[in-house]
């Protein structure tokens, strides 16, 4: 079968390969991929900045955000055959630590994960892969063409759920929620935001492309100004840019008891200067939480495969803005102007 493999860590080394059948060890559950997303840790791993292949295997296929159709399961799986079904990212960790033991390995505490696709495990970018089926999540067939997006959806599902036990901490009525980065996952975070009732400013740089219309049709306001304007009134921010300077702005700037959320990986190397002396006064002065989020667990995928279904099915369709063919995947992988998500079709 083929599959997209990059050799780890060099640049340029992605390739169409041909690889055997997908291993009965991973998982009783037979899928045959539809769809991958592509997103900008698949285009740090093309470039050789991230990633690593599976112990004793020089390439790793790709591909962790996904959709396929389930070709054969075992009856005791709950899974049947023509199913829509997503692959989960990370596997918890072998020793394991407390949070993987209990399903929580998105918050694994000695680092050990793994990621399909990403980090010691095959991807799902390949025509079959098998899964376990705890690690598989079904979805509504009314979302075969929007589906892939469930993989981002379950991380701003994290974001949000973390949000809300933060706020928690005190009496909790918010209603005002910035959302930095008009990427993927700052359209679906602004959706989720939109979708629990709050006032959603959404922020980017570009001011033509499908990014203002896209803010707007949630019912949301695009800024492609300064986010200083309104941060002040911000009672949310989820911050989907990594971008430094504009961090920078967000520190100790939101309203009174406000929640930074931080989902953007951002490289290193760019220093800048910061009144960290001030940025804590007014952090300890407001009440203020900064934190980082990443990945998701099964019940984040279960949260934003809801939040999915309940969406305007058109609007979703909206955020692919490529769907690539498999003989063509290269080109997925080079960002366009205009791009929210690029995928790559493998069968329909
Ligand atoms: C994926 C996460 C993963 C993270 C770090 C992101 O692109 O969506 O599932 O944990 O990269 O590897």
């Amino acid at each position: 079968m083929r599959a997209i493999t990059v050799l780890p860590g060099q640049a340029n080394s992605a390739q169409l390969t041909d690889m055997p059948d997908p291993p009965l060890d991973d998982g009783p559950v037979l899928v045959e991929t539809m769809a991958i997303g592509v997103c900008g840790t698949d285009i740090e791993i093309v470039g050789g900045l991230y990633g690593t292949a599976p112990h004793g295997a020089e390439r790793l296929v790709i591909g962790h955000e996904s959709l396929g159709r389930v070709i054969e399961a075992p009856m005791e799986s709950g899974f049947a055959a023509g199913d829509l079904v997503v692959g989960i990212v990370r596997r918890p960790d072998s020793v394991p630590c407390p949070n993987c033991a209990v399903g929580e390995w998105d918050m694994c505490r000695n680092g050990q994960y793994t990621e399909r696709g990403i980090n010691g495990r095959h991807g799902y970018a390949s025509e079959r892969y098998r899964i376990r089926p705890e690690f598989a999540v079904k979805l509504d067939a009314s979302l075969d063409r929007v589906g892939v997006l469930l993989e981002p959806t379950s991380v701003v599902a994290k974001a949000w759920e973390h949000v809300e036990r933060i706020g928690r901490r005190a009496h909790w009525e918010p209603s005002v929620v910035v959302v930095t980065g008009a990427g993927p996952i700052g359209l679906l975070a602004a959706m989720l935001g939109r979708q629990r009732g709050y006032e959603v400013h959404v922020f980017d740089r570009v001011t033509n492309g499908p990014k203002p219309q896209l803010v707007s049709d949630l019912g949301a306001t695009y800024h492609a100004g300064s986010v200083h304007d309104i941060v002040g009134r911000a009672d949310v921010v989820i911050e989907c840019t990594g971008v430094s300077a504009l961090i920078l702005q967000i520190l100790g700037s939101t309203a009174p008891d406000g929640i930074v959320c931080l989902t953007g990986v951002s490289s290193r190397g760019t220093p800048v200067q910061l009144d960290i002396g001030l940025a804590n006064r007014q952090m300890v002065l407001g009440n203020d939480v900064l934190f980082g989020s990443v990945n998701a667990n099964r019940r984040h995928y279960e949260t934003g495969a809801t939040a999915l279904a309940a969406a305007d099915p058109a609007w979703l369709g909206r955020l692919i803005t490529r769907r690539v063919p498999l003989d063509q995947w290269q080109t997925a992988l080079q960002r366009e102007a205009n791009d929210v998500k690029p995928i790559i079709e493998f069968a329909s």
